[in-house]
C-alpha cells in the first residue's frame, strides 16, 4: 500500500464506527476506541490525551474520520460546558494534529445544525443551530472549513439499522412491542432517517472518489414518527392484524431540556448525484425486520 492511502478512524467504537472499521478492515484503516475497548484498535481519550500519543505513522493517513462526541442533545444541553470540551475542544485540537500532518478530515455533523424552520435542507442553505448540540457541531464546521482546504463535513441524518437491541428508529420500536411496551411516540417531527449501510457505503465512496466539502447524509424518506411507524406496521400486519400500545405527543411535550426543531429533514441528491449512491427504501428495511421476527410476535397484545 502507497503512503497515505490508510484511514484514522477516531471513535470506531461507535455505532457508526464499528460497520465502517468492519468495511475498511485493519489493513486499510487504524482505529481509536475510548471506554468500549475494539479488537486491532488503540484506546484514545480525547480529552486527555494528545493524538500523536497514538498515531506514530500519520504520513500513512489520508484521511481521518472524527466520530467520538456527546451525540445526545439531552445531555449536551444539561452540560454545556462538559460537551463542549468533547465536541468542541478536543475535537480543535485533533484538527490541528491533522492539519499539522496534512490529513484530510471527515468530521460527522448533524441534522441539528438547521433551525427546524424549513425541511429538505441542502448543503448551500445557511445554518442556525438552535440546540446547544448543533451550535457545537455547527462551531467544528466553521472551524474545518476555515483551516482545511480540502475537508469532508457529513451532516448525517438519524442513522438507523436492523439489528435487534441497536436502539435504534425501528428495533427500538420492535423491542418495545416484544415487550407489551407502549410505544410513545412524538408526533410532529419531520426528519429523513439514514440506514446505517447507506452511512458506511456513502463514506467509502466520499474517499474513493477523492471529493470535497459538505454532504448531507440522510435517508430518501422524509416523515414524521407516525408515518414511519406505520411502515413498519404495514409489514407486520401482512403476518395478522396488529395494533401496538402508541401514546402520541407534541416533541415539545416531552420535556426536554431546549425546543428541538421540528422539520430536521435534509436532501442528500448532492450525495447521490456525485456519489451514485442508492438510498436504501425505508420500507425494504421494515420487510426485513418484519420478516426476522418470530412467529406469534403479532399476535400479542
Ligand atoms: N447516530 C446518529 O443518528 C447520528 C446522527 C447525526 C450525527 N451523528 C454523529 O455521528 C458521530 C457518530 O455517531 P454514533 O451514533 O455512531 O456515536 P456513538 O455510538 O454515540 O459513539 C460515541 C463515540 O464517542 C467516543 N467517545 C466518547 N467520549 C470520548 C472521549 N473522551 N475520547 C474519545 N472518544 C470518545 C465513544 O467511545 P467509547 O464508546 O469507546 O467510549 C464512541 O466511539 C457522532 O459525531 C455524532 O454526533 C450521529
Amino acid at each position: 500500500m502507497s503512503p497515505r492511502d490508510k484511514i484514522l478512524i477516531l471513535g470506531a467504537s461507535s455505532y457508526v464506527g464499528r460497520p465502517l472499521f468492519d468495511r475498511l478492515g485493519p489493513q486499510r484503516a487504524a482505529a481509536t476506541y475510548h471506554q468500549r475497548p475494539l479488537d486491532a484498535a488503540v484506546r484514545f481519550d480525547s480529552l486527555s490525551m494528545d493524538l500523536a500519543e497514538v498515531v506514530k505513522d500519520p504520513s500513512s493517513f489520508s484521511h481521518a474520520v472524527i466520530l467520538f462526541a456527546d451525540k445526545n442533545p439531552e445531555s449536551c444541553a444539561a452540560d454545556p460546558a462538559g460537551s463542549r470540551a468533547l465536541n468542541v475542544e478536543s475535537v480543535c485540537r485533533v484538527l490541528d494534529r491533522l492539519r499539522q500532518w496534512g490529513v484530510t478530515p471527515i468530521f460527522a455533523s448533524t441534522e441539528f445544525v438547521f433551525d427546524g424552520s424549513e425541511g429538505r435542507r441542502r448543503e448551500t442553505d445557511a445554518i442556525r443551530p438552535v440546540l446547544v448540540y448543533g451550535r457545537q457541531k455547527a462551531e467544528v464546521e466553521r472551524r474545518i472549513q476555515e483551516s482545511f482546504g480540502r475537508h469532508l463535513i457529513l451532516r448525517l441524518g438519524k442513522v438507523f439499522g436492523r439489528q435487534r437491541g441497536d436502539g435504534t428508529l425501528f428495533t427500538k420500536w420492535l423491542d418495545a412491542i416484544e415487550r407489551g411496551e407502549t410505544i410513545r411516540l412524538a408526533t410532529d417531527q419531520i426528519f429523513s432517517p439514514v440506514y446505517i449501510d447507506d452511512v458506511i457505503e456513502a463514506v467509502v465512496r466520499l474517499i474513493d472518489l477523492d471529493l470535497s466539502g459538505i454532504y448531507h447524509v440522510a435517508g430518501g424518506q422524509t416523515a414524521s414518527r407516525p408515518e414511519f411507524l406505520e411502515m413498519l406496521l404495514e409489514e407486520l400486519r401482512r403476518r395478522g392484524p396488529f395494533e401496538p400500545k402508541v401514546a402520541r405527543c407534541s416533541l415539545h411535550g416531552l420535556g426536554l431540556n431546549e425546543l428541538w426543531p421540528l422539520d430536521v429533514s435534509l436532501d442528500s441528491r448532492k450525495l447521490v448525484a456525485e456519489t451514485g449512491l442508492r438510498l436504501t427504501d425505508v420500507r425494504r428495511v421494515c420487510r426485513d425486520l418484519a420478516a426476522d421476527l418470530p412467529e406469534g410476535l403479532t399476535q400479542r397484545r
